[in-house]
């Protein structure tokens, strides 16, 4: 288990790579087939073996800040709600219904207690049966054995995670996940939009700074450079240190006191479909959720500080960094469908992923290890 450098040393590589115009380089490079995106078999595999069963990001905890918060969505087509109980805890539950499985909500809000809307059944926020509208129409009802059905949730470094295997322990993935979102950062906005898209096209985009010059010649390159990285893994996971040209000024500063804060951006891969970016004013968290093997939903969450979320609505957002990081998000967009439709022509039998591009590897390299049935322990 690697464990990642800390922000000094994270600016004197960098500061190197832009003495030495050099950047990392993993040891090798990844092929990866065409297949593996356009195949249903593949992508009913990684559903089942992957997205079901390994912990993934659901929400931040910033979306559940009081009790009763609670986001509804389908994770790996499975209709989940991770909801914050009166004792502060998170929780997630199969969003059903145990009488008749109507869902129970939908997209986010606070409630004290969830109803059913078709015939009244009331849960509290443990998932517990409280309340069965004229109860004597049912015989036998053991209420103790009719609550929400629970999945493994755990919050950790500001993220809430959910596994939908009961086997999996979720703790032993996320032992080692370095802070995230730190609990000033609230919620400023969620969005949900849909690509045509594998999903993986979409993680790949974040994983790299090859693309920065040509992909972004107007919004990220201005003010950052083109193909200088540092790259580390951590578990399945990675991190990737995009800097900004301000960098520089770090070599007026003492190395002990240099922080990174308006300096880089930090891209965290989470194993295996989110991300979380850091930015001056706002941290994202991204989720690529999968809907078929050619369309993806990415559900984004965006936080400010405290004291900086003014409005929910994004468009009246102000600010220039939220603008460029949305105008350069639309950049990414453009290529993943771009890729997309590339893999129907017939030309490339696979992807190839540079040295440049380690961390996009290193996903690959875990999620092949996981789909051909690696004890997930054995493999952190
Ligand atoms: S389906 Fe929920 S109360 Fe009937
Ligand atoms: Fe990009």
């Amino acid at each position: 288990m690697t464990i990642l450098a800390d922000d000094q040393t994270v600016v004197q590589r960098i500061l190197d790579h832009i003495d030495n115009k050099t950047t990392d380089l993993s040891e090798s490079s990844w092929r990866e087939p065409v297949d593996s995106y356009r195949s249903p078999e593949r992508f009913a595999a990684e559903l089942e073996m992957v997205l079901r069963r390994h912990p993934i990001p659901f929400c931040p905890s910033a979306a559940l800040p009081q009790a009763g918060s609670y986001v509804a969505r389908d994770a790996a087509e499975t209709p989940i709600i991770a909801v914050r109980g009166n004792d502060g805890e998170v929780r997630a539950f199969r969003n059903a219904c145990r009488h008749r499985g109507t869902q129970l909500a939908s997209g986010s809000g606070c409630e004290k207690a969830f109803v059913c809307p078709y015939h009244g059944w009331t849960y509290g926020l443990d998932g517990a049966l409280r309340h069965v509208p004229h109860e004597h129409g049912f015989l036998g009802l053991d209420k103790s054995t009719r609550g929400l059905v629970p999945v493994a949730c755990v919050e950790r470094s500001g993220v809430v995670f959910v596994s939908q295997d009961a086997t999996q322990v979720v703790d032993a993935y996320l032992g080692t996940l370095p802070p995230l979102i730190a609990p000033e950062w609230k919620l400023l906005v969620a969005a949900e939009r849909e690509v045509p898209t594998n999903w993986k096209i979409f993680v790949e985009g974040f994983l790299e700074g090859y693309h920065i010059r040509s992909t972004h010649p107007q919004t990220f390159y201005p003010l950052q450079f083109d193909n200088l990285n540092v790259v580390e893994t951590f578990g399945r996971n990675s991190r990737v240190a995009f800097p900004y040209r301000a960098i520089n000024k770090l070599r007026a500063v003492p190395p002990a006191e240099r922080t990174v804060e308006g300096k880089l951006t930090y891209v965290y891969h989470l194993f295996p479909n989110s991300m979380v970016a850091t930015f001056p004013a706002n941290i994202f968290l991204v989720v690529v959720e999968p809907l078929a093997v050619d369309r993806s939903l990415l559900i984004t969450y965006v936080m400010a500080r405290d004291g900086e979320t003014r409005t929910s609505d994004a468009a009246a957002t102000p600010g220039r960094g939220l603008n460029l990081v949305n105008d350069g998000g639309a950049e990414d967009r453009a290529v993943a469908c771009a890729i997309q439709r590339g893999l129907a022509s017939g030309a490339n039998d696979f992807l190839e992923f540079g040295r440049f591009e380690g961390a996009i590897g290193h996903f690959h390299r875990n999620l092949h290890a996981f789909l051909d049935g690696m004890p997930p322990r054995d493999r952190r």
